[in-house]
């Protein structure tokens, strides 16, 4: 039975300070090449969330031990040709990083494979890791219509990658770095806008020669892949939940701790600032390679924006929350060069516009945006199409409702989040969960 958030607003928020839980794009990473590294990793802050636990189960269906103790986990990495034929199917859940880095390891493998997922992951787009794949002498089918389930054939040998990136994707760019790890052969890629860059930073810790020039991505071949230990920073894309709920409730502070701050994902913080939020970063270290702080925000007066391409490539798991910012900004945000959403967790701009509207503001929906004017919320129903990150955004516009707003399918926040209730309702919130 799926479960509904109702959130009532109304009752004081109390500020303070709030630790969100390990960067979910860092854990998937962790655990993949922690899969591939010459011997054992050990991680701090593992991402306890359904996705990242699903790509530990498929390392483990390709023969890796991972040990398990509170918040540390212990890969048992077998190299660069460790991995061991899994015994059927391996199911990546909701998570579209998950399979689209494993189809980049398998692609590279003497054995064959298939990837298939939940009802939202079958209808994703997988020509965009197939077609570069296959373009280099991999064997990797897609259904006609170009989605999972995913199957992958031993190869022959792999061709030396050179690829021009049509989307800025993390995803993509990833899974053909990972093939070429695996493949032991040099990988140059360009991309059209910057994306989050962890596959690159973890290949560098482990000692694979990757240099960035511009647009332009090199990475060279090495016999072996050895990391030490792993420390995950907290996730920015679910701190931006508790940004948004500081920069739009007057009077709330909130600090969160030890946040990843990578340029090439904090989009989320500039585009807020940008919008009259207030929020310093202190204390600001670098920890596994990764850049981190701590966060603090408070509100202030919200006025509207344009966020175009390279603004979206920078924040792309953020725009839904952005836009319940917009909702409570002075004027109308352009929102454009934001088709990419239409194809994650749900089509997140027709959520956002639809989820929106029932609340009361006022959206226009373009094929690569939307126009958001700030108004007042009303209360409501929303469907968060079960996506995590649509559930999570309403349930902070709701603390700016004139009445209780019910989010409808809110089950997959335990993907990304699973601890965002509890967290919302410390903060004084009042958040039920109920079954439909
Ligand atoms: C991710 C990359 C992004 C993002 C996803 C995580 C990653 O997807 O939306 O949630 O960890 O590489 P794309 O790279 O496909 O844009």
């Amino acid at each position: 039975m799926p479960h509904d958030f109702i959130v009532t607003p109304g009752a004081a928020l109390k500020g303070g300070v709030l630790r969100v839980p390990g960067d979910k794009s860092v854990s998937h990473r962790a655990a993949i090449l922690g899969a591939l590294n010459e011997g054992t990793v050990e991680v701090h802050g593992f991402l306890d969330g359904e996705d990242c636990l699903n790509t530990l189960r498929a390392i483990e269906s390709l023969g890796i031990e991972v040990e398990r103790e509170a918040n540390v986990i212990r890969i048992h990495g077998r190299g660069l040709c460790g991995l061991r034929a899994p015994s059927g199917p391996i199911d990546c859940g909701n998570s579209g990083t998950g399979m689209r880095l494993l189809a980049g390891v398998l692609a590279a493998q003497p054995f064959a494979s298939e990837l298939v997922g939940d009802a939202s992951l079958m209808q994703r787009p997988m020509r965009r890791i197939a077609d570069p794949l296959n373009a280099i002498g991999a064997v990797v089918a897609t259904s006609e219509d170009g989605k999972p389930p995913v199957r992958l054939a031993p190869p022959e040998k792999l061709q030396p990658i050179h690829y021009e990136l049509p989307v800025a994707s993390a995803q993509v760019k990833s899974a053909l770095l990972l093939a070429g790890l695996c493949a032991g052969v040099p990988v140059e890629i360009t991309e059209p806008d910057t994306s989050r860059d962890h596959t690159e930073r973890m290949l560098s810790a482990g000692g694979v020669p990757v240099e960035r020039d511009g647009r332009q991505l090199r990475m060279q071949p090495v016999p072996a892949f050895r990391l030490g230990r792993l420390d995950i920073p907290g996730d920015l894309s679910s701190a931006a939940f508790w940004l948004v709920l500081a920069a739009v409730q007057p009077g709330l502070e909130l600090q969160l701790g030890n946040v990843g701050v990578n340029p090439t994902r904090d989009g989320v913080l500039r585009l807020l600032e940008r919008m009259g939020a207030r929020i310093r970063r202190e204390n600001r270290r670098e920890q596994g390679g990764e850049p981190v702080a701590d966060i603090h925000c408070s509100a202030s007066t919200l006025v509207a924006i344009d966020i175009d391409a390279a603004d979206v490539a920078l924040a792309i798991d953020e725009i839904p929350v952005i836009l319940i910012a917009a909702a409570c900004a002075d004027g109308t945000t352009r929102l454009r060069g934001a088709a990419e959403l239409r194809v994650k967790e749900s089509d997140r701009l027709a959520a956002m516009a639809q989820g929106l509207r029932s609340l009361g503001i006022e959206v226009e929906e373009y094929d690569d945006g939307l126009d958001v004017t700030g108004g007042e919320l009303q209360g409501g129903e929303v469907d968060s199409q079960g996506d995590h990150r649509i559930a999570m955004a309403f349930a902070i516009a709701a603390s700016r409702a004139r009445g209780p707003v019910r989010i409808r399918n809110i089950d997959n926040v335990a993907t990304s989040y699973p601890a965002f209730r509890e967290d919302l309702a410390r903060l004084g919130a009042d958040i039920q969960e109920v079954t439909e």
